[in-house]
């Protein structure tokens, strides 16, 4: 692909290189496949040559309208003329807490913060102040965000000895691992023996509803909940991905769980940083800053961008479509699409390739049977994945090879059409490659 780039986007790379060490996140791509964005509309990007691709990372699944939504923008625009920021109640955030009140079952309370690293720390925090318990209990391959207790057996290979997790990050202390127990996606028994060990010491336990693109297996969210209610244990989902993706009402409307916390990020925002923590308000109340003058025990939350207005008005305008009638049966049609379509082309070819995911997200997996769990993940064929991303890039698709595919209501039935024609041509490039 390199020969295909201006002389001005190969400069823009190599600043990228000497000023941000080539990358932004986690995720990076090689040089033959980098590419610098300049803008983003609808269901595309396009980089600084103007070659678009069809975006199935949508920011990493904050743009579930895609890219510059008019609605959006208009929101956005009327708030920023109005003022970026005031550390203080404004109308927008008031409004963005009633309305996730509304639609989210566990939501009696919300706190506002700009990212859902910080939504995850403070949920574990309020629950280590309700319970007085030090441990969390978390599944491996979850993943919670970069604080030191979410880095935990999010991204290593699997453990053999449950419930020691392996930190994913140098630099965490070791007593701070030592307080997160590790269980494994879907396996009740093993999670009941852990839980029912560990009983008089975990605060929480903390779970992605859907699990990256695992589901969950029938009546494991349903054990989940039962146990840490038999033992005062809080159920903390974090749905920073499924939050108003599965539903409305996100994954505990999908899968009829309710837990005692949650956490939303990503599509709440609609492409702007916010985040938030939601649940009881026995619980929430634990935030409440009056409670240190009461000499009560108090679960400190601040941030300089707490409630932040614009990001607020972008919420209530991304919310706002969202309630439409017919929004997510679209979701999941158009998903639909793109998900069949892509296991028959696998199956025309004889390839080992799973679809996995629930509603407008899936990830592709090179095994013989679908994964139940993350050391599943970890066993299945992650250069092939890897090498699949890859030729969809050359294809014009927009993915991080080996990750999930976010869809939006931008993808239209002729983005689908298209994308199939991708997979086939990445399809057809990988068979010729020989296993990874
Ligand atoms: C389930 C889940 N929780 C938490 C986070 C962290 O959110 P953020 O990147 O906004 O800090 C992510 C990010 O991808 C996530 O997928």
């Amino acid at each position: 692909m390199t020969e295909q780039r201006s002389t001005q986007h190969a400069s823009w790379l190599v600043r990228a290189d000497r000023a941000l060490g080539g990358a932004l996140n986690r995720f990076t791509l090689p040089s033959t496949h980098a590419f610098v964005i300049a803008e983003g509309r609808g269901s595309r990007v396009y980089d600084v040559d103007g070659r678009a691709y069809i975006d199935y990372v949508l920011g990493s699944g904050p743009l579930l309208l895609g890219h510059a939504h008019p609605a959006v923008v208009e929101a956005v625009c009327r708030q920023a003329s109005r003022g970026s920021t005031f550390y203080w109640l404004n109308e927008p955030i008031i409004q963005l807490a009633e309305v996730l009140i509304e639609a989210v079952p566990c939501a009696e309370r919300v706190k506002f913060v700009s990212t859902g690293t910080e939504a995850t720390m403070h949920a574990i925090r309020i629950a280590r102040a309700y319970t007085g318990r030090a441990r969390i209990l978390k599944f491996e391959g979850g993943f919670h965000g970069v604080h030191d207790y979410a880095l935990q057996s999010a991204v290593s290979p699997t453990v053999a000895d449950y419930p020691a997790p392996r930190a994913d990050a140098a630099g965490i202390p070791e007593p701070v691992s030592e307080t997160v127990l590790v269980s494994q996606w879907n396996d009740l028994a093993l999670t009941e023996q852990l839980i029912c060990a560990y009983a008089d010491e975990l605060a929480a336990v903390i779970c992605e509803p859907l699990q990256r693109a695992l589901p969950p297996e029938p009546g494991f969210l349903e054990g989940l909940r039962a146990l840490t209610a038999r033992y005062g244990i809080v159920l903390i989902f974090d749905e920073i991905v499924t939050g108003f993706r599965l539903a409305y009402g996100g994954a505990q409307e999908r899968y009829g769980v309710v837990p005692d916390l949650a956490t939303f990020g990503k599509a709440l925002g609609g492409g702007y940083p916010i985040a938030a923590i939601a649940g009881r308000a026995e619980l929430m109340e634990l935030t409440d800053p009056r409670r240190r003058a009461r000499g009560l025990p108090e679960a400190h939350l601040s941030g300089t961008f707490n409630g932040n207005p614009i990001a607020a008005a972008a919420g209530l305008a991304t919310l706002q479509v969202l309630r439409q009638p017919g929004v997510y049966d679209q979701l999941y049609r158009v998903t639909d699409r793109l998900t069949s379509g892509l296991r028959a082309l696998a199956a025309e070819r004889r390839l080992p390739l799973q679809v996995i995911g629930e509603g407008p997200l899936f990830q592709v997996v090179f095994a013989e049977r679908p994964p139940r769990n993350y050391a599943d993940i970890v066993a299945s064929d992650r250069e092939r994945a890897r090498r699949f991303g890859l030729a969809c890039l050359e294809q014009g698709l927009f993915v991080v090879p080996g990750e999930k595919y976010y869809v939006s209501l931008a993808h239209t039935d002729a983005d689908v059409d298209e994308t199939l024609a991708a997979f086939a041509r990445a399809l057809d490039v990988i068979t010729a490659q020989p296993a990874g």
